[in-house]
């Protein structure tokens, strides 16, 4: 066998991400690369961007700009630009950054090992008729039993602020056969918990499949213990899903249900197709089925046009809702999309805005861990502990839990009782 190459990747952004940095991972492996986790030692560098906000792309040449040295010292090492930034941008990375080797998309990152061997372009954003699932090898569990599985990419909704329309491209569900054949594979290789993961999970319908069926046939699956989704819209949560919540003990007690903002003039500038009502409605559905739910969302503060009544309507939407979690992003204009036209508002006011949903999230957050204490829940270990016998995992309802267990490993479900609470995680005893 030929010596191993190394191959350094780096994921920003998205779960859906970290997903395909696997999967490029394991297409690599057939090039005879093994993966490192120092970018010094590496044979190729692979930079796997993220395009959401302003932030996420400006990171990428910045950290461009510190390999650098790295590549001046080793002229042989590759260096790849993928995801969303690879899409949107394309050539033009090369262009501001001529030591960049290859751009690829998220559409065909198959085609990575060829072009490695220059045997195909140097920059390539298609979306190609073929599917880049069909092309990748088999999966491996990299990351122990818990593991994601892309069911569906793309988005058709055109939220006004969000880029994911314009470089993720349009809907498409994998067909629910290889679905369960790849899950069932993942479960013989020791998973035990499958995170469905799509841009618009909860949109999927792969040869007229909805998700709540999909996650039916899945919950079949003998050893495969827990399904999560991420991440859904609102207006996809169909009456059989919120029914499966409560009848399918497999599918966990967390949903991230992204509502943005709780104004009806913010949502419908957002082009996001419901009323912060409807949304409230639909929650007290979703915890009528399942009672212990917990919820978060993803919020966008001082999106064009926001006054303070609105931003006042955002924060009201939280303490109504009462959140377990949340992400809290300050609007960044997105070239091309249909917000990126209008004014926006002075950085101070969204970073005041952005500041007070932060405090009142993580008070949220701090409650629900709190109300944890003296419940008992499900865990699955993940990995040990730094203490000696201690075990890491998630709970349910996916707080990070630590529990003394040493008769225990990795891939363990068991039950704990939470004793105590702390800034980001729980404690617990087995029960
Ligand atoms: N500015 C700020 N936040 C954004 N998001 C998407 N686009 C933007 C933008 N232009 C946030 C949304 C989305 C999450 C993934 O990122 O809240 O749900
Ligand atoms: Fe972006 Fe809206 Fe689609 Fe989510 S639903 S990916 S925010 S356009």
């Amino acid at each position: 066998m030929a010596d191993a190459k190394k191959l350094f990747i780096k994921t920003y952004g998205c779960q859906m991400n970290v997903y395909d940095s696997e999967r490029m991972a394991e297409a690599m492996g057939g090039q005879g690369y093994v993966v490192t986790d120092r970018a010094e030692d590496a044979d190729m560098v692979l930079l796997n961007t993220c395009h959401i906000r302003e932030k996420a792309s400006e990171k990428l040449y910045s950290d461009l700009g510190r390999l650098r040295p790295l590549k001046r010292k080793n002229p042989d090492m590759k260096i790849g630009v993928a995801g969303c930034v690879a899409q949107a941008e394309g050539a033009e990375i090369i262009r501001r950054m001529p030591m960049v080797d290859l751009v690829v998309g998220p559409q065909s990152y198959h085609r990575l090992p060829d072009m490695v061997q220059g045997k195909g372009p140097a920059v390539d954003t298609d979306f190609p008729p073929e599917d880049k699932f069909d092309h990748l090898p088999q999966r491996k569990a990299l990351r122990g039993p818990t593991a994601f599985l892309t069911v569906q990419e793309g988005c058709d909704k055109f939220c006004a602020f969000c880029v994911v329309p314009y470089t993720r491209g349009a809907e498409v569900s994998r067909a629910p056969q290889r679905l369960l054949t790849e899950a069932r594979d993942l479960v013989e290789r020791g998973v035990r918990e499958i995170t469905l993961l799509g841009q618009n999970v909860n949109a999927y319908h792969g040869d007229d499949w909805t998700l709540a069926r999909l996650m039916r046939e899945l919950a079949r699956i003998d050893g495969l213990e827990r399904i999560r989704y991420t991440t859904s819209h609102p207006n996809d949560m169909d009456d059989a899903l919120i029914a499966l919540h409560g009848e399918e003990p497999k599918v966990m007690p967390y949903l991230h249900l992204p509502v943005q903002s709780g104004s009806d003039r913010i949502l419908k500038a957002m082009n996001r197709k419901h009323t912060a009502d409807a949304y409230v409605r639909l929650i007290e559905r979703i915890r009528a089925a399942r009672p212990d739910i917990l919820l978060s969302s993803d919020f966008i503060v001082a999106f064009p046009g926001e006054t303070e009544a609105d931003h006042r309507a955002t924060v009201d939407l939280i303490r109504e809702v009462g959140y377990g979690a949340a992400f809290t992003f300050k609007y960044s204009a997105r070239p091309g999309t249909p917000a990126a036209e209008k004014p926006e508002l002075p950085g101070e006011v969204g970073d005041a805005r952005l500041q007070e949903v932060r405090d009142l999230i993580i008070d949220q957050q701090r409650a629900t861990q709190e109300a944890m204490v003296g419940r008992e829940v499900g865990v699955l270990y993940e990995k040990p502990g730094r203490w000696a016998g201690q075990m890491v995992g998630k709970s349910d309802h996916l707080h990070a839990v630590h529990v003394t267990d040493p008769a225990a490993k990795v891939g363990d479900l068991v039950r704990v009782r939470i004793t105590e609470s702390t800034a980001n995680s729980l404690a617990g005893v087995r029960v």
